[in-house]
């Protein structure tokens, strides 16, 4: 049966601060989407990471279907209407767009969808991250898809040997989103060349190579700044992996985000903190907004999921978490100074920003110290990288 899984997300408040919506707005969201189940979707599991709701959702539609994304709309601007007759802090504050025009992306919320032909025994596991930016999956996904260290099965099995296709977003560009298509193993070193950095480039989606329509991954690349023109929150991205057979093993993504990479985010989406692996519905940390992500493992026969397993919840994760918190608590004992913030260019808040601008009058150039030309940027041309 062909099938389609969206993963669909928004911040719309949170309880005193940007921690979890509360739970009159998720009983509000659950009754929405469970009501279109036996009609629109085939069936439906809506859950939060901090204080980003997100509706996983099967259907028959395809990517992009109008009634589908609406849904998940509508159902956003009631939890909106909710939260603001609570006085929940950001009411609504992922909802850029006031007219909806048939999808949700460039609106705020973040999607990530999957269409396929479902296996007979169909694996699937759905990350949803709070407190960062959508190149926060870059790294583990990178292991767990593009090297043999972290991914066994790229050696042990016929299905996954040939490799796999990485759709890369290039988030920044002026022009507008752009979509780079490279393969490994053969193109590894570009991959990593555009992945190392995680403020610029996401992976957009993967391919399997060996049977090249079988989509692995599919991940919300949005860029709230990119819409708003100015920060109103971290993009805090969802993504859906398809695991097993021809697929990395759900296993195999765990040591990949046991690594706890530091990723942009965190308070005031302006430093750099390790990517906390924590359970579902875990409100977001006042330990300085620590980003983290939850991943939830699901079965699918005919698009009915079975219920969720917790995949960051086993006894194991709690020494993962504390190893990331000892990272965190280091990073943060050097308070502003980089990497510990943002570098300039990545700085969500105006302060810093603006005040910079105000110093630029303060300067004068030394004399004798230059040609008053500004700095070339990079290495001149003709000059060889040394040995
Ligand atoms: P969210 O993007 O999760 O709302 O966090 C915003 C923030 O600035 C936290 O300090
Ligand atoms: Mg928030
Ligand atoms: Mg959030």
């Amino acid at each position: 049966m062909r099938i389609t899984v969206s993963l669909i997300k928004a911040d719309i408040g949170a309880i005193g601060g940007h921690t979890a919506p509360s739970a009159e707005v998720l009983a509000i969201v659950r009754e929405r989407i469970q009501k279109a189940k036996g009609s629109l979707l085939i069936d439906a599991h809506v859950g939060h990471t901090g204080d980003d709701l997100a509706f996983l959702m099967t259907h028959t539609h395809g990517a992009d279907d109008p009634r589908v994304h609406q849904l998940a709309w509508d159902t956003f601007l009631a939890a909106t209407e909710k939260a603001k007759g609570q006085g929940l802090y950001g009411a609504g504050q992922d909802l850029l767009r006031d007219a909806f025009s048939g999808n949700v992306r460039g609106m705020g919320p973040g999607s990530a969808e999957i269409e396929f032909d479902e296996r007979p025994s169909e694996a699937l596991m759905t990350l949803v991250a709070d407190k960062c930016g959508p190149g926060a999956f870059n790294l583990p996904l990178y292991l767990a898809f593009a090297d043999p260290m972290y991914s066994p099965g790229l050696l042990l099995s016929e299905g996954l040997h040939d490799g796999f296709t990485f759709h890369i977003m290039d988030m920044d560009h002026t022009e507008g989103d752009r979509l780079i298509v490279l393969e490994a193993p053969e193109r590894l070193y570009d991959i990593a060349a555009l992945l190392r950095d995680t403020n610029r480039y996401a992976i957009e989606s993967i391919w399997s190579r060996k049977y090249p329509t079988e989509q692995a991954a599919a991940v919300g690349t949005t860029r709230l700044r990119n819409i708003a023109g100015r920060y109103v929150g971290k993009d805090d991205p969802p993504a859906i992996i398809r695991t097993q057979k021809m697929f990395p093993a759900t296993e195999e993504f765990g040591p990949a985000f046991g690594v706890g990479a530091f990723v942009g985010g965190d308070t005031r989406g302006s430093h750099n903190l390790p990517l906390m692996p924590v359970p579902m519905n875990t409100p977001a940390s006042t330990f300085f907004c620590v980003p983290m992500v939850s991943a939830l493992g699901f079965s699918m026969h005919d698009g009915i999921l079975t219920e969720p397993i917790d995949l960051f919840a086993d006894p194991f994760w709690a020494h993962v978490r504390d190893r990331v918190a000892a990272k965190a608590i280091e990073m943060r004992k050097q308070g502003f100074f980089e990497p510990a913030t943002l570098p300039f260019s990545e700085l969500e808040y105006g302060g810093i920003v603006v005040r910079l601008g105000k110093l630029e009058k303060e300067f004068s150039i030394r004399d004798g110290s230059g040609d008053g030309k500004a700095a070339p940027i990079g290495a001149p041309a003709g000059v060889e990288d040394p040995d």
